[in-house]
């Protein structure tokens, strides 16, 4: 199983877009994919269609320990969704339990989703407990950028948490980075692309994801870009995305010195 955790402080970079329509591509990949909102501001059942999300979900399984079976939702065929829950915000606050509240998750789901090939955790932008949790459960990070210069100032302040979160791992975090919302024509778009891939050649995907209509259209109509525009480009690329983080082995991806 892999879980890639969806992670930038930066807000509206794309980590939901991207939960949402990077597991709908692995499920049509034929892969067994299970979503997880850890944002307490619950988009990801949305994005799917689910308008009223129900009030217990990932919440549940930190808080009060409950099996993930059962707030677990089937929501497309090989993809199942874990729901925020209402009281998911709670998290942040916790005050007791030291150091292990950052791992009540991974405890959580310790031997729980052995049938799924990849589980994604959304998370807010923030560096709270809720993506300190995230972090501890996942062995991949996948950092979400977008064409500016002020996104990689974001990747930086990203890549120094993940660093202060290391001696703490028994294992390195692996990191991808992802572009969003790319404009191949804006020169300082392909500058920001040029740096990523001199700066980190391992961990840069090769599939921008470009700024494109349908892609923001497809929340309001709670469809995934399967759904609403399959033959579009977006579509594809999000395909090619999925397919490529299926060949590359998280190894390749370690975290550089
Ligand atoms: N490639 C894209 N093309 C067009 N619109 C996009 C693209 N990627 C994301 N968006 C839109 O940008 C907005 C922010 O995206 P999204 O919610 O995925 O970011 P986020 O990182 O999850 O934000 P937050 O930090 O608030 O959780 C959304 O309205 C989304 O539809
Ligand atoms: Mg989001």
């Amino acid at each position: 199983m892999r879980r890639i955790a969806l992670i930038n402080q930066k807000g509206g970079v794309g980590k939901t877009t991207i939960t949402t329509n990077l597991g709908h591509a692995l499920a049509l990949a034929g892969h067994r994919v299970s979503v997880i909102d850890l944002d307490p501001q619950g988009q990801l059942a949305a994005n799917y269609g689910i308008f009223r999300a129900p009030s217990k979900g990932i919440d549940q399984v930190i808080l009060n320990g409950a099996d993930p079976a059962t707030v677990r939702l089937g929501i497309r065929d090989m993809l199942t969704l874990i729901p925020a829950g209402a009281r998911l915000q709670e998290v942040e606050y916790r005050q007791d339990g030291g150091a292990s509240r950052a791992r009540l998750l991974l405890h959580a789901l310790e031997g729980a989703m052995t049938d799924q090939a990849f589980v994604l955790f959304d998370c807010p932008p923030s560096s709270g407990l809720l993506v300190a949790n995230a972090i501890f459960a996942a062995d991949e990070a996948f950092i979400p950028v977008s064409g500016d210069h002020m996104s990689l100032n974001g990747l930086a302040k990203m890549l120094k948490t993940l660093k202060r979160f290391e001696p703490y791992l028994d294992r390195p975090v692996r990191q991808w980075i992802g572009l969003n919302r790319y404009f191949p024509r804006r020169r300082l778009a392909r500058e920001v692309q040029g740096k990523l891939r001199q700066h980190f050649p391992e961990q840069l995907l090769s599939i921008p994801i470009r700024e494109a209509a349908a892609i923001a259209e497809c929340p309001g109509v709670g469809r995934t870009i399967f759904e609403y525009k399959p033959s579009s480009r977006s579509a594809k690329e999000f395909m090619l995305l999925a397919e490529e983080l299926l060949e590359r082995s998280p190894e390749s991806a370690a975290c550089r010195p």
